[in-house]
């Protein structure tokens, strides 16, 4: 007896890098030494603080037993403090403070809670895919504002019509931006919340990769604009900030509308953080923050590795102070599926095809810098042999 999958499930998009994984393999199964450049996965480990902190709260029982779905108090203090801090933003923990099991959660759970059946959600692409799933999983309709280079890999937000307007609930924005590297200027955050309490729709931020910047300075945050509370919500994460993807540690922070819907979701189909885990990330945030400026540091000099043999190669490196993607033009004519194709059979690297983040994609290809400096010039020498 076989069973349908629900038509929700049937709507998603095809995984696009099935093919690509089964070629990365069979590549692999000849002996090939691949450089896999292609999940956006920290290389490097957890802070050694961080891991001695779970441990410690590990082995204490208080912490054994369900936690509550919106975090620990305390929590939610370090993330209010982290703010005022990194930010010079008053947030009241209690109530503009959600923790999220990943952010990943938080933003495919967030529309569950303001979006109805045909609604209409604003989502960029290329982009990370959830914005989009999350929408279709609560019987939204993503309206795709592509994303182009000559403007910096915004979105011209002001050219959708005012019909889709008058349906749209929630425009999700990322800066710095995956897969393009993109980033966005506090103006750019002051004209959006401007536009948005104008059209009444909420701006979900994905700041996932804020603290991503290779000068240490921090990326603008939506919540510094005067008000924006009033319509916005910003998620944040510890995983590319202090490696630790695996933890599953995020918040969310912004209008209490916002965290209070979202947190009415999670109360009904999670039960929050292993605390922990949450104790750990308080002492991720409130620590030395010397690893993640030499993370930022590190990540600018393999950037400049690895742009060293795509320019030798020919192509077009679109300039990024922050994440740890390389967002690449290809040649005219080129797909993002025939390089991905060629770079891993003549020169044994993984990227990944710019389409699989939506169709404005097509014509790039994202590299992440997760090897070694001298990994990547190993790739950059190889890139240098080919010509696109
Ligand atoms: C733009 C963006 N947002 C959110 C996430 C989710 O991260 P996490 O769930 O680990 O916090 C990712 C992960 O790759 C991402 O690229």
């Amino acid at each position: 007896m076989s069973f349908e999958l629900s038509q929700r499930l049937q709507a998603l998009p095809p995984y696009l890098f099935r093919e690509l994984d089964r070629m990365r393999d069979e590549v692999k199964a000849k002996g090939v030494d691949i450089i896999d450049l292609g999940v956006g996965d920290p290389d490097r480990p957890t802070p050694t603080h961080i891991i001695a902190a779970l441990d410690e709260a590990a082995q204490n029982p208080a912490n054994h037993q369900y936690p509550a779905y919106s975090g620990l108090n305390a929590f939610r203090d370090t993330v209010a403090a982290w703010y005022a801090k990194r930010h010079g933003v008053k947030l009241t923990p209690a109530t503009e403070v959600c923790s999220l099991i990943g952010s990943k959660e938080g933003i495919a759970h967030f529309p569950l809670a303001f979006v109805n059946p045909g609604d209409v959600v604003l989502v960029p692409e290329p982009a990370y895919p959830v914005y989009h799933s999350g929408t279709l999983f609560c019987g939204g309709v993503s309206h795709f504002m592509p994303l182009y280079e000559k403007n910096g890999f915004l979105p011209d937000y002001k050219s959708i019509s005012d019909d889709v307007l008058e349906e749209a609930k929630i425009i999700w924005v990322n800066y710095p931006n995956n897969p393009t590297g993109a980033t966005a200027a506090r103006d750019f955050y002051e004209e959006l919340v401007e536009w948005a309490k104008k059209w009444e729709i909420i701006i979900a931020s994905d700041a996932a990769y804020s603290e991503m910047t290779f000068d240490g300075q921090p990326h603008p945050s939506i919540l510094e604009v005067p008000g924006a509370k009033d319509v916005a919500v910003e998620f944040h994460s510890l995983s590319k900030t202090y490696n630790m993807t695996g933890w599953r540690i995020a918040w969310a922070a912004g209008g209490e509308q916002f965290i209070k819907g979202l947190g009415l979701v999670k109360s009904n189909v999670d039960s929050g953080i292993f605390q922990a885990v949450q104790v750990a990330g308080m002492a991720a945030l409130e620590g030395d923050q010397e690893p993640v400026r030499a993370m930022g540091r590190l990540y600018g000099e393999r950037r400049a590795a690895l742009v060293k043999g795509l320019e030798a190669a020919g192509l077009k490196v679109f300039p990024s102070k922050a994440t740890f993607y390389v967002w690449v033009k290809l040649p005219e004519g080129l797909s993002s599926s025939e390089f991905a194709s060629r770079l891993l059979h003549e020169a044994g690297i993984v990227a990944t095809p710019g389409n699989g983040f939506g169709p404005s994609g097509e014509g790039y290809a994202r590299f992440a810098l997760v090897e070694e400096t001298g990994r990547l010039n190993e790739a950059a020498a190889r890139l240098a042999e080919l010509k696109f």
